[in-house]
């Protein structure tokens, strides 16, 4: 039965994410359902069921790929309605979609211990070499720039602001990125995260050094 419905949720998502390329695409999802059963299996605690479906379904009612918040969370609601799972459950999981999000889980505490698992699945999905190339290609599709050291780095930039472009990718980094590895739940994640900080950390040093000419 649960074999069924993950089988029917993956293909909803695969569907609705398939064409995307903002860094929310199908391997994202995948990545962070590999992560999050991960972590479940080295803590030995939470439903990997739970867990399983809510990290396959944390992208779908995102604010970047629905025109709406509303319509993001429809879409979620809609697709509950085509399958069989208990009420507590599904509760359950929209719960964990609705708070795990990086400016959502920064005011909101974390309830379970599978929002806490699928929150670091999805944060280890942002750093790293994996990190990088999404940063990338999420500044290129918003018509970001690579970098631009008139603009200044801050501490924090809201949506509104990403969403005119005044930032850059490698501000990204100081603005959210860097930043990852301390707001980290659980100690399989913190572990895995510190190769992952030193990549990104060497990046930004050879970036700069090639940006100044000083490795010619
Ligand atoms: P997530 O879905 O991983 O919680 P977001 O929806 O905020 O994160 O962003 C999706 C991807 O795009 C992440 O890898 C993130 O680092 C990247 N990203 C988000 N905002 C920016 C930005 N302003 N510049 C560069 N990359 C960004
Ligand atoms: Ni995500």
């Amino acid at each position: 039965m649960k074999d069924l419905l993950i089988k029917q949720t993956e293909k909803f998502v695969r569907n609705e994410l398939g064409e995307d390329a903002t860094g929310h695409d199908w391997y994202h999802v995948d990545r962070v359902r590999r992560n999050a059963l991960h972590i479940c299996k080295e803590e030995r605690f939470g439903d990997p069921f739970v867990i399983e479906m809510a990290s396959l379904l944390h992208d779908i009612p995102d604010e970047k790929l629905n025109k709406t918040v509303e319509l993001g969370r429809a879409k979620l609601d809609s697709f509950f309605k085509t399958i069989s799972v208990p009420d507590e459950v599904k509760e359950h999981i929209i719960q964990i979609i609705d708070t795990i999000s990086y400016k959502g889980g920064r005011k909101t505490k974390l309830k379970t211990i599978e929002a806490k698992i699928v929150q670091d699945a999805d944060r280890l999905d942002a750093i790293g070499a994996i990190g990088i190339a999404r940063a990338f290609a999420y500044g290129g599709k918003k018509g970001q720039p690579i970098f631009d050291p008139a603009v200044q780095v801050r501490e924090e930039i809201s949506l509104e602001e990403y969403r005119k472009g005044k930032s850059t990718s490698i501000h990204h980094f100081y603005e959210k990125l860097l930043k990852l590895k301390d707001l980290l739940n659980t100690e399989t994640a913190k572990k895995i995260a510190e190769k992952r900080q030193e990549m990104m950390l060497s990046f930004l040093d050879q970036f700069y050094q090639e940006w100044d000419g000083h490795d010619l």
